[in-house]
């Protein structure tokens, strides 16, 4: 299968061209190295890819003409579409960028694919979309009309678009919701990564609405998994919540991250952030059913693999 990866430098972009790459797929990947995060990071990533047969780059803008050629040319089967400005919070500073590229720079790769007579498109959506619904577990079929953050705007939008170009063009596509992405290589501004950051240099945590906020947090092998399984069951326009379908509350989360570093955390509790979700939680029920998707891993343990990676790979550096 040839593959395009956008945002094959980021956190959940170069898990998912490692994972293809070992199952034989030939990986074209785009990735701008946006500064959002430290650009080292992005690289650090990339290196484990470049080199490997059956691995092409470009660095360049998922907005550009040079992104749509490059589909021309690498004349993958399938486009699965990561990059994007992600985050809640940044997005309400910076709508204007967050727009242009989750809107903008996604419906050029839908024109690049229609272009291209690509027949397969997995766009990377948000459990943000569900805004805020009370109602839990969030199912596909849930309403989602009320986002509260730009970044979680962007993402409904990039769906709504998606089905635009499923209809006019017959290409099939998938819209994957992901529910808080923890492991290995996690942005570095997510709250895993930064608790245990913050633990090591003996800094106090920031606890927005008294850590109450609870979250389904899901590990990365789970959600490469979701989207390689989602990636060959395509057909016609459909959604998926891709989750652990566990909920931890924040605080209990800075628990696990202490039993893990062994050190005891620094809390500053501060007032909720505006954006904020109270509760993400996935019903897989559709993603079971339909895809086989099964994830498997546990917080304690994901977290436990997250630690054992830090201590690694960013400890050393400082
Ligand atoms: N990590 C999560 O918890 C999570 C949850 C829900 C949805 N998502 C979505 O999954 C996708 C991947 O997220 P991630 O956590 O790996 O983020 P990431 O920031 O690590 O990866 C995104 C990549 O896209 C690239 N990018 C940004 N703008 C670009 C542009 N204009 N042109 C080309 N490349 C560009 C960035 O440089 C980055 O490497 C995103 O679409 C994100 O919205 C992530």
């Amino acid at each position: 299968m040839r593959v395009l990866v956008t945002g094959a430098a980021g956190f959940i972009g170069s898990h998912l061209c490692e994972f293809l790459l070992k199952e034989g797929c030939s990986v074209a990947g785009i990735d701008n190295f946006d500064p959002f995060y430290d650009r080292k990071f992005k690289e650090e990533n990339l290196s484990l890819l470049q080199g490997k047969k059956n691995f092409t780059f470009l660095e360049g803008d998922i907005r550009s003409e040079e992104a749509r050629q490059f589909i021309r040319t690498t004349k993958p089967d399938i486009i699965v579409h990561l990059a994007a400005m992600a985050g809640v919070r940044p997005s309400i500073a910076n709508p204007r960028k967050y727009t242009s590229v989750n809107v903008g720079g996604t419906v050029n790769l839908l024109e690049g694919a229609r272009e291209a007579g690509v027949g397969k498109f997995v766009f990377a959506s948000s459990s943000s979309v569900y805004g805020g619904n009370r109602k839990v577990p969030f199912s596909e079929g849930d309403p989602v009309d009320t986002p509260i953050s730009p970044y979680a705007a962007t993402k409904k939008a990039g769906e709504l678009i998606c089905h635009t170009y499923h209809v006019l063009s017959g290409m099939d596509v998938t819209c994957l919701r992901f529910f808080t992405v923890y492991g290995p290589r996690q942005r570095p501004e997510m709250a895993v990564y930064l608790f245990t950051e913050k633990i090591y240099k003996g800094e106090e945590i920031p606890l927005y609405a008294e850590g109450e906020n609870r979250r389904d947090f899901t590990y990365i092998d789970d959600i490469v998994d979701g989207v390689w399984k989602s990636m060959n069951n395509m057909g016609g326009f459909r959604v998926y919540n891709l989750g652990e379908s566990q909920v931890i509350a924040v605080k209990d989360l800075v628990r696990v991250i202490e039993g893990c570093t062994g050190r005891k955390a620094r809390v500053r509790h501060l007032p909720p952030q505006p954006g904020d979700m109270p509760v993400t939680y996935a019903d897989i029920t559709r993603a079971r059913e339909e895809l086989g998707y099964d994830p498997k891993t546990p917080i304690e343990e994901g977290i436990e693999k997250f630690v054992c990676w830090y201590k690694k790979h960013r400890l050393k550096e400082g």
